[in-house]
């Protein structure tokens, strides 16, 4: 199949679908790849890297709409602009593009998509989940959102970020606090953090504490007991009385800090507007607020999308191009992005694409498909996160849930009691101690696995390889004996435990894959 790379004609984007170094890595999968002429210019890749990459230039992009199966692009065609020079060219019926949609945002946008009989793939969909992080191209972006915010504020900000003894005297270092922990708030933390500045934090999610203390900042919190955690790894609408609190906080930190870096949002809705004029006003001059939620109106009352604007000395940056700031870089993570979700929809290696609905990840990003408009999803299942605090209630379905439990283990006990007991009465003595321990270990593991939340699976494998490790041990002790029954068992427990270990080994192997660098 043909890959085609497209030109972005939206103003002040500077980004490219795929680069050379991704574009080598899509040939080596079977596809041939075509990019418009000059489409990675403004992210500083040239035509001459494409070709040496492997690729062919094709010489506009309506060469490329008619002639690729699969269109790579950032942001979504955008059929009303007529500066679009997508604009002209719709996609056509078997054609599948790959893009950013906004699907809950452009209803109207898919029904158009959906007439061409084409298939759309909206990478931002892809679930917060951990199977589909290396796809999740909009945690890419606010990642790099969230350190380019930290080097705006640092460009307007007339101080160090850092303090410093020197012969001239002693200098502050810089306060700031990030409003929102998600992906761009945990970035822009670590990135003030280490140029040195005093970094403070606040999220509605109670669970992103410990996340916000391992990126050297500090935890601020509000006297009311609501946790903000929704589904999806997001966070849901908090109550007025919380948003009061909180806003309470932020005009006693307004005073002491001098810079915010503002990130709150829930998806699909408005940003919620949490810093007042008031409270930039209490700030000192000098100071800087960046607000990255701009582009859903911002969470600062002041912001105007798209712009930098200075109220009573008071820099307020809330542009919405930060990611093509750096375009060079966020190229590169968009089109990895995108190259770990065609490798996955590849499965033969042959450069042909394959759309498998049972796979979630598959089914949630197909907005499109053949004509029909498949958006919204199914809701998915995510990885339940631990609760900071957790009161049960009488009537509370958990608590029911939670004594159902029991009272099945209860049962699970009596049926084991029975059981040894009717095996002691007929086997002989030695015989009933070994089945005593088989039984009890099964009933015990049985227990403690199925009561470990899925969070937790990881750390588990490593203690299940540990325990097969012991029956490889304890079989290998039996495995000389004269009985062939006894040798027959302890070959089978040495392969099967073995089996165990090794595919425990080679799951961890992967998951410590996906969090290490690549050099
Ligand atoms: P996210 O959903 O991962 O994080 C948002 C965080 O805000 C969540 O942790 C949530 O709990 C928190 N939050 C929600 N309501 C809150 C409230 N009332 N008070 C305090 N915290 C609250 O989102 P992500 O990926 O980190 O993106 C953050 C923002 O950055 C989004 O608005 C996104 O559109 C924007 N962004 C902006 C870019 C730009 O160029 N300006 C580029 C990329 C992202």
């Amino acid at each position: 199949m043909k890959i085609g790379v497209l030109t972005e004609s939206a103003i002040n984007e500077n980004r490219v679908a795929t680069t050379p170094l991704v574009a080598v890595d899509l040939i080596r999968l079977g596809f041939d790849v075509a990019i418009e002429t000059g489409a990675g210019s403004k992210a500083g890749y040239s035509d001459e890297d494409y070709l040496a990459a492997g690729a062919s230039i094709a010489p506009s992009a309506k060469d490329l709409w008619s002639t690729a199966d699969i269109v790579l692009k950032v942001r979504s065609p955008n059929p009303d602009s007529a500066a679009a020079t997508d604009s002209t060219l719709p996609l056509r019926s078997g054609q599948i593009l790959i893009s950013f949609i906004g699907p809950g945002q452009n209803p109207a946008l898919l029904e158009t998509l959906a007439t061409s009989g084409a298939t759309v793939l909206a990478i931002d969909a892809v679930p917060r989940i951990t199977r589909a992080q290396k796809f999740d191209a909009l945690s890419s972006m606010a990642n790099i959102a969230g350190y380019r915010a930290v080097i705006e504020a640092a460009n307007c900000f007339g101080r160090f970020f850092t303090g410093q003894m020197t012969a001239a005297g002693k200098t502050q270092p810089a306060k700031v606090l990030v409003i929102g922990a998600g992906v761009a708030g945990l970035s822009a933390m670590g990135a003030a953090v280490s140029l040195g500045a005093i970094v403070r934090a606040f999220d509605t999610r109670l669970e992103v504490r410990e996340q916000i203390q391992s990126m050297g900042a500090e935890f601020l919190l509000v006297d009311i007991e609501e946790d903000g955690g929704g589904t999806g790894g997001y966070a849901k609408v908090m109550s007025e009385e919380f948003i009061r609190a909180e806003m309470a906080l932020f005009a006693q930190q307004a005073k002491e800090v001098d810079i915010i870096i503002t990130t709150a949002q829930i998806p699909g809705k408005p940003a919620p507007v949490l810093i007042t004029g008031d409270m930039v006003h209490s700030m000192a001059p000098g100071s800087v607020i960046v607000d990255l939620a701009a582009e859903q109106g911002g969470n600062c009352e002041l912001t105007q999308p798209g712009q930098r604007v200075v109220e009573n000395g008071v820099t307020i940056l809330g542009y919405t191009d930060l990611v093509s700031r750096m375009a060079s870089q966020s190229s590169q993570l968009y089109a990895s992005n995108l190259r770990h979700l065609i490798n996955d929809l590849c499965p033969e290696k042959d450069g042909t694409l394959t759309l498998d609905f049972d796979d979630q990840v598959v089914r949630a990003i197909t907005v499109v498909h053949q004509g029909k408009v498949t958006w919204p999803p199914p809701p998915i299942e995510t990885t339940p996160a631990p609760k900071a605090t957790a009161t049960p209630v009488a009537n509370d379905p958990k608590v029911a849930v939670a004594e159902k439990s029991t009272s099945n283990s209860l049962i699970g006990l009596v049926i084991t009691a029975l059981l040894i007991f009717g095996v002691g009465s007929v086997a002989p003595p030695a015989f009933t101690a070994h089945f005593t321990v088989f039984v009890l270990s099964i009933f015990i593991g049985w227990q403690v696995i199925w009561n470990v939340t899925p969070a937790l699976h990881t750390p588990l494998m490593s203690v299940t390889n540990a325990i097969s490790g012991i029956i490889v041990v304890g079989a290998l002790l039996q495995i000389d004996s004269t009985s062939s029954l006894v040798v027959i068992l302890a070959a089978v427990s040495v392969l099967v435990a073995s089996i165990n270990i090794a595919g425990g080994f080679l799951v961890t192997q992967k998951m410590l894959a996906m969090f290490k660098k690549e050099h």
